[in-house]
C-alpha cells in the first residue's frame, strides 16, 4: 500500500476485509428486500451496485495495482469520493446522489 507498512502482511489483515464486506453485503440484500427495492428495477440502487464496483476497482488501483504512488494516490482520492457519491445516492435515494445539485 502507499506506506508498505508490515501489518497488511498479518493474517488478520487479509481476512478481516473479506468477513466485513460479506457481512456488510448481506445486510445490503436483507435491506433490499425489506423494502422491497432490487438493483435493476429501483434506479437508485443500480446506480448504488455500479459505484460500488467502480469503489472496489478504485480500491485494488490504490492498494494494489497502481504502479506508481501517484496512480495510487489519485485513485484513492477518486475511491473516497465515489463512497461519498454512494451515501449521497442512499440517503437521497436519487441516482445522481450529489451530483443532483450540480446538475438538475
Ligand atoms: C459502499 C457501499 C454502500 C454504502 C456506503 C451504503 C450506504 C448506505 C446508507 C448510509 C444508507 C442509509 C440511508 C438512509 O438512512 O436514509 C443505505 C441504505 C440502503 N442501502 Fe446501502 N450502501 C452501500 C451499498 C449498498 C448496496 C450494494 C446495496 C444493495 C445491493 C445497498 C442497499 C441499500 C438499501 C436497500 C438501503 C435502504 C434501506 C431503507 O430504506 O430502509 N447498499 N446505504
Amino acid at each position: 500500500m502507499v506506506s508498505g507498512n508490515a501489518l497488511l502482511q498479518a493474517k488478520f489483515t487479509r481476512v478481516a476485509p473479506h468477513v466485513i464486506d460479506t457481512i456488510l453485503l448481506l445486510a445490503a440484500v436483507a435491506l433490499t428486500l425489506q423494502i422491497n427495492q432490487y438493483p435493476l428495477t429501483s434506479s437508485w440502487l443500480t446506480v448504488k451496485v455500479i459505484a460500488l464496483v467502480v469503489y472496489i476497482l478504485l480500491g485494488v488501483i490504490a492498494l494494489k495495482r497502481g504502479k506508481t504512488r501517484a496512480q495510487r494516490v489519485i485513485a484513492f482520492a477518486l475511491a473516497l469520493l465515489t463512497f461519498a457519491f454512494i451515501i449521497s445516492v442512499a440517503l437521497l435515494r436519487q441516482p445522481l446522489g450529489f451530483l443532483h445539485y450540480f446538475l438538475a
